[in-house]
């Protein structure tokens, strides 16, 4: 059960309240605000290329801990996950980012959704690697948002291992009323972000120990601003160069490698207004990496950041979205449809498209597809996504490969929008 009461407190005071989350267990017996991974699931299978896990969602929590169970496989590795609803409201689980096939991408536009009292068995082949999360997507607003997800890393054998990992589940929790409504978190600007259910912990590594931290942005609403780091991952592995910087909207994620030498390291996260710049700006500490030792700060890992050459944009459009809505009316629409009131726009299977996503609304939005990855054309080197923010008035061109049957949601993931008819479908045939 999670119980987060965060009253309109000054942000200052944050960094000394308890930890918000009571039920979250961690992979050591950690100290209450040192940071560690969610607790890994159980495998309930012998063999290597095999994670079988068993969840009971109840009390708006898998097994009990938010985030759920971390799930950590290799590329080629066999997933199955039995679920059981005993929630008293239907569920599903969504495997954000990876492309499934579509009886198992928990989305009820065609099949039913699980009944309380009900399970259902989850399996399929992981066959891209990086960081993923999953969720339900049914109710999605409010079940992600009362802390149903969890995280899900899928190994490349050919990345190099750093010495230390530590996933994160960035969130802003909401606030709860006195009337026991939910009142949604706010945007960056206003809203307090925890980490694994922490507010600003202290992450313990050694001097000179290469770090990876795998960050996934499960908020509502919040967009995340790391600056001055060394990112090196996207939501669908190694980028084709590090950066030192990223932008990561509801449903994002990114690898971020840390080096740290005796001196501690403050991860923060900008604020960042969803409807452009004039904000006043202020800086949240996500997490503070401290070491011990003195060793000097290592060289960073031997990822292999050749890449790929991008895509030639072809510069025609098979299928263009428009986004359209605004924070004053809360309607939100693609192409002027609300879901699931919607054109299903389809794809034959085997060919190659072009999507155009147009943002004509006065407010960001991080599109989302399941089931097919995408290019983003016009990089300079080969970027392949799943979760793509479209500035104010800009445009996202995508190339997506037909290679996967089913009817994709395709959609802004601020859970309000989505929710509000910010979703359509699209369909592989
Ligand atoms: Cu993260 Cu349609 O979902
Ligand atoms: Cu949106």
């Amino acid at each position: 059960m999670i119980s987060l009461l965060i009253a309109c407190t000054d942000p200052v005071v944050v960094d000394s309240s308890p930890p918000t989350s009571e039920s979250t267990p961690l992979d050591s017996e950690a100290p209450a605000n040192e940071l560690a991974s969610p607790a890994p699931a159980v495998d309930l299978d012998d063999a290597a290329e095999v994670l079988h896990a068993s969840f009971v969602v109840e009390n708006f929590a898998y097994n009990g801990q938010v985030p759920g169970p971390t799930l950590r496989a290799k590329l080629g590795d066999t997933l199955i996950v039995d679920l059981e609803n005993k929630l008293e409201v239907e569920t599903t689980i969504h495997w954000h980012g990876l492309a499934v096939p579509y009886a198992m991408d928990g989305v009820t536009w065609q099949s039913d959704p699980i009944a309380p009292g009900e399970s259902f068995r989850y399996e399929f082949p992981l066959n891209q690697a990086g960081t993923f999360w999953y969720h339900p997507h049914f109710d999605t607003q409010a079940q992600v948002d009362r802390g149903i997800y969890g995280l899900l890393v899928v190994e490349d054998p050919s990345d190099p291992s750093p010495d230390r990992e530590v996933l994160v589940a960035a969130d802003i929790p909401d606030e709860v009323g006195e009337d026991g409504e939910h009142v949604h978190g706010q945007h960056g600007a206003g809203g307090l972000w925890t980490v694994n259910g922490l507010s600003a912990p202290t992450l313990p590594v050694e001097a000179g120990e290469r770090v990876l931290v795998r960050i996934v942005n499960t908020s509502n609403t919040g967009y995340l601003d790391l600056r001055d780091v060394r990112v090196v991952g996207n939501d669908q592995g190694v980028l084709a160069a590090p950066t030192d910087s990223v932008l990561l909207g509801p449903g994002d994620r990114a690898a971020l490698e840390f080096l740290p030498g005796s001196e501690p390291i403050e991860v923060m996260s900008g604020s960042h207004s969803l409807s452009g710049p004039g904000m006043e700006h202020h800086d949240q500490l996500l997490f503070t990496l401290v070491p011990s030792g003195s060793e000097a700060s290592a060289d960073p890992l031997p990822f292999d950041f050749s890449g790929e050459a991008a895509t030639p944009d072809p510069g025609t459009t098979d299928v263009l979205y428009t986004f359209q809505g605004g924070a004053h009316t809360e309607q939100w629409a693609i192409n002027g449809e609300q879901y699931p009131d919607v054109t299903v726009e389809t794809l034959q299977s085997g060919g190659t498209y072009v999507i155009e996503v147009r943002n004509l609304s006065p407010t960001e939005h991080p599109f989302h597809l399941h089931g097919l990855e995408f290019e983003v054309l016009g990089s300079e080197e080969k970027r392949v996504e799943d979760t793509l923010n479209v500035p104010i008035r800009g445009s996202v061109r995508l190339l997506v490969e037909a290679n996967n049957v089913g009817d994709w949601m395709a959609h802004c993931h601020i859970l309000p929008h989505a929710h509000g008819g910010m979703m359509t479908v699209l369909r592989v045939e």
